[in-house]
C-alpha cells in the first residue's frame, strides 16, 4: 500500500535520522508529500529545504504539528518530555515516535490528545532505501512509509519490538569488529587501506549470502563456510571457547535491560 500523496509529514527534531528519512523520501518513487521540519539545526533544515519545494521549514515545533497529518518525534530522549508536553496535538493525528527509550504509556501521558501512536526504529540506511525498520504496533500508514525506504518490520508485541531494537544496537559493534580486525592486520604489516578494502567486501558478501538464502539456517551456513578441520572452523571454535559468544550474549542482555527499563 502506498501513502496517499496528500499525507503531510512533520518532523520535530531535524537531526541525523530526520535527514536520512527525508532524503530517502525525496529520492523515492512515491511523489513527495509535503514535509515540514522543525527549525532547530538550521543548517540541516536548510539543506533539506533546498532539496525540494515540498520541504518547508516550520516557524517552531507547534507549527510542525499544526501543518502535518503524521508527526515524527525525532528528538533525543532527554528533551522529549519537555518538547512533547508543550505541544497541542489534534485528535486522530498520527504520531510516530523514534525515541528509543520512551515507552507508549509514557508518551500517551505526555501527549495531550488521543492520537494514533506508533513507535519505530529507522536506521540511517533509509536514506538510500536500504533501511530495515521495526514498528509497533503494526500500522498501514507507517508501514507504507518505511516500506518505501527499505523494509518495514511490523512487530506483533512490544517484547518483539524491544528485542529487535536491541539487536539493532549492534551497528557500532559491527564497525568495531571490522576496525579491530583491520587494526590487527595493520599491526602485522598490512596497510590499513588494503586491510579494509579486503575485509569490507568480504563481510558484505557474507551478509548477502545470509539475506539471499533465508531457507538455510545460519548454523548450516556456518558449516558450509567452514571446511571440516579447516581455518574457519578453528576461528569460530576459538572465538567461542575464548568467551566471544558469551560476551555477545552478555552485551545483548545488558542493552535489552536498558531498553526495557523505561
Ligand atoms: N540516528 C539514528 O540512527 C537513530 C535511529 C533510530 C532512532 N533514533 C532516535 O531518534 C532521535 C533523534 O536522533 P538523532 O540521531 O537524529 O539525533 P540528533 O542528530 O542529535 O538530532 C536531534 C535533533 O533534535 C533537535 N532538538 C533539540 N532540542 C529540540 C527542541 N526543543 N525542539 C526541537 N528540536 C530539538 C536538535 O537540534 P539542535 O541540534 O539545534 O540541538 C537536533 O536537530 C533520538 O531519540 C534517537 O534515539 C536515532
Amino acid at each position: 500500500m502506498a501513502l496517499p500523496t496528500t499525507t503531510r509529514l512533520g518532523f520535530i527534531g531535524t537531526g541525523t535520522i530526520t535527514e536520512a528519512i527525508v532524503t530517502g523520501i525525496l529520492s523515492g518513487e512515491q511523489p513527495a508529500s509535503e514535509i515540514v521540519v522543525s527549525p532547530r539545526s538550521a543548517a540541516t533544515a536548510a539543506r533539506l529545504a533546498a532539496l525540494s519545494d515540498s520541504v518547508l521549514v516550520a516557524r517552531d515545533n507547534q507549527h510542525v504539528v499544526d501543518a502535518a497529518d503524521v508527526i515524527f518525534l525525532a528528538i533525543r530522549p532527554n528533551v522529549t518530555e519537555e518538547v512533547v508536553r508543550a505541544l497541542r496535538f489534534r485528535e486522530g493525528q498520527q504520531v510516530v515516535s523514534l525515541v528509543a527509550t520512551v515507552d507508549h504509556e509514557t508518551l500517551r501521558d505526555w501527549i495531550d490528545a488521543p492520537v494514533d501512536l506508533v513507535r519505530a526504529v529507522p536506521l540511517p540506511f533509509v536514506a538510500w532505501h536500504g533501511g530495515v525498520t521495526v514498528i509497533f504496533p503494526p500500522d498501514p500508514t507507517v508501514e507504507a512509509l518505511f516500506t518505501a525506504l527499505g523494509t518495514a518490520v511490523p512487530c506483533n508485541s512490544i517484547e518483539e519490538f524491544d528485542l529487535l531494537a536491541t539487536s539493532s544496537a549492534l551497528m557500532g559493534s559491527y564497525f568495531g569488529m571490522l576496525d579491530h580486525v583491520v587494526g590487527w592486520l595493520q599491526g602485522k604489516g598490512v596497510p590499513a587501506e588494503s586491510a579494509r578494502a579486503y575485509i569490507a567486501p568480504l563481510f558484505a558478501s557474507l551478509s548477502t549470502v545470509a539475506l539471499n538464502t533465508p531457507s538455510r539456517s545460519l548454523e548450516a551456513l556456518r558449516h558450509e563456510y567452514s571446511t571440516k578441520g579447516g581455518l574457519n572452523e578453528q576461528m569460530f571454535s576459538e572465538f567461542r571457547s575464548r568467551g566471544g559468544t558469551e560476551a555477545l550474549t552478555g552485551a545483548l542482555e545488558s542493552v535489552l535491560e536498558r531498553v526495557r527499563s523505561r
